[in-house]
């Protein structure tokens, strides 16, 4: 198997949940503190020493790229006026990862956006990291899921216990636990009612593949919402070889909405150094 360095970002989504916040500008542009979801995303995925982010976007999304992207006139505004820290700040993120955008044309789903970077992954193993969910921890998230497969060399996928009410919302897994400790998943379904689902434990939106995903991806017909799910494609590649999750540790936020990304803001403000004790003070007049 070649080495895992490539990792998609879907980032085309309209970002419904969050409306008018993103009408006019991606959701992943959305700031936690003082950075941008997608920010924290790339952070996390060069962390576990990816090198090559692929990133799937769509229409509106063009402050993505701009992001990732050398302000010749903002760098050159803030040398001159001796800004140091501030230069830093900005010009590191225009260097922080090589940066391919693949457009997906049309809302067809997950699936069908992973799909989209096949031309950027042929025959090796990648990665797929979702921005709004932000997951912050002493060892990052990609981290976690990188451990597990340098053991196996085979995909792993992140996994959170949710309550019974809650797993309407997300990909749910069947598994088996192994005897060395891991969890083998035997199926997911995507979104399922609480009495069919599996288990409680949840995908979240961190996933490391083998390069049979995507060939498997191609055949995957629409499924929950008319979409083609990157779960059902996910379910079909357990059929055929091992498939492992990782219950993953740290805070998680889901971002993309506007009562996670309001805790997000609360917790990492009150936990951040510089302005967490302002925050706090602030805070307590009000509770
Ligand atoms: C997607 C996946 C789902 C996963 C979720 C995590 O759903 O399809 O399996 O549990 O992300 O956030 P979405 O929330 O994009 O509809």
């Amino acid at each position: 198997m070649k080495p895992l360095r490539k990792i998609i970002f879907p980032a085309a989504g309209m970002g419904t949940r969050f409306l008018p916040a993103t009408k006019a500008s991606p959701k992943e542009m959305l700031t936690i503190v003082d950075k941008p979801l997608i920010q924290y995303g790339v952070e996390e995925a060069l962390a576990a020493d990816m090198e090559q982010i692929i990133m799937i976007t769509g229409r509106g999304k063009r402050a993505i790229e701009d992001h990732f992207d050398i302000s010749a006139e903002l760098e050159a505004n803030l040398k001159k006026a001796g800004k140091k820290a501030l230069y830093k700040k900005v010009s590191s993120v225009a260097r922080m990862a090589e940066v391919i955008y693949v457009r997906q044309k049309e809302a067809l789903g997950l699936g069908h956006a992973v799909l989209c970077a096949r031309n950027w992954i042929f025959d090796e193993p990648f990665g797929v990291s979702l921005a709004d969910e932000l997951i912050v921890g002493d060892v990052p998230a990609m981290q976690q899921l990188r451990a597990v497969y340098n053991q196996t060399k085979c995909s792993v996928i992140g996994l959170i216990q949710v309550p019974e009410d809650q797993v309407s919302k997300y990909g749910i897994v069947a598994y088996q636990a192994e005897e060395n400790g891991l969890l083998r998943l035997t199926d997911m379904v995507e979104k399922p009612n609480t009495e069919d689902a599996p288990s409680r434990l949840a995908i979240i939106g961190r996933y490391i593949f083998t390069p049979r995903l995507m060939e498997l991806l191609r055949d995957v017909q629409p499924g929950k919402g008319g979409e083609i799910q990157l779960t059902d494609a996910i379910s079909a590649l357990a059929k055929e070889e091992p498939v492992y999750g990782v219950l993953l540790d740290g805070q998680r936020f889901d971002a993309g909405n506007p009562e996670g990304f309001l805790k997000a803001n609360a917790i990492l403000g009150l936990q951040h150094k510089k302005f967490g004790e302002a925050l706090r003070q602030e805070l307590i007049k009000h509770l």
